[in-house]
């Protein structure tokens, strides 16, 4: 049964988003990954908590994301850009939350999540993780 809510967690203090903007102004205040998390939370759909967090350790391929619910696999995604990876996200996150622990099968996955995982967590509850 899938879960009802899962969280994105969006890191809101990305300077960097890819691909790189060339017209993006390095003196902005408004930073790409702030951008990111305005962006998710008009256009989130029920079953998905838009958190914002400051810094998840992927500075230098930001934008950076991670997708988390009980009893699942967590998963941290980068290299996003918020300009043009909205349906990515969101279709991604979908996938996610239907998945069974977490795991949406390799192909089913938005290709950007299968070249830019950066990092999969196992799930609190997991009794071996080997
Ligand atoms: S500032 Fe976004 S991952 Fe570090």
């Amino acid at each position: 049964m899938p879960c009802e809510t899962i969280d994105l967690l969006v890191c809101a203090t990305c300077r960097k988003s890819a691909p790189a903007n060339p017209d993006e102004d390095p003196a902005s205040d408004i930073r790409p990954g702030a951008e990111l998390v305005q962006a998710l939370q008009d256009a989130a759909p029920d079953g998905l908590r838009v958190i914002a967090v400051d810094c998840l350790s992927n500075c230098s391929r930001g934008c950076t994301i991670a997708l988390r619910k009980p009893g699942a696999w967590t998963y941290v995604y980068g290299n996003l850009n918020p300009e043009t990876h909205l349906p990515t996200i969101l279709e991604g996150a979908q996938k996610y939350r239907d998945a069974e622990n977490g795991l949406v099968p390799w192909r089913e996955r938005p290709e950007h999540f299968r070249k830019n995982c950066i990092a999969r967590i196992p799930p609190l509850e997991a009794p071996d993780v080997t």
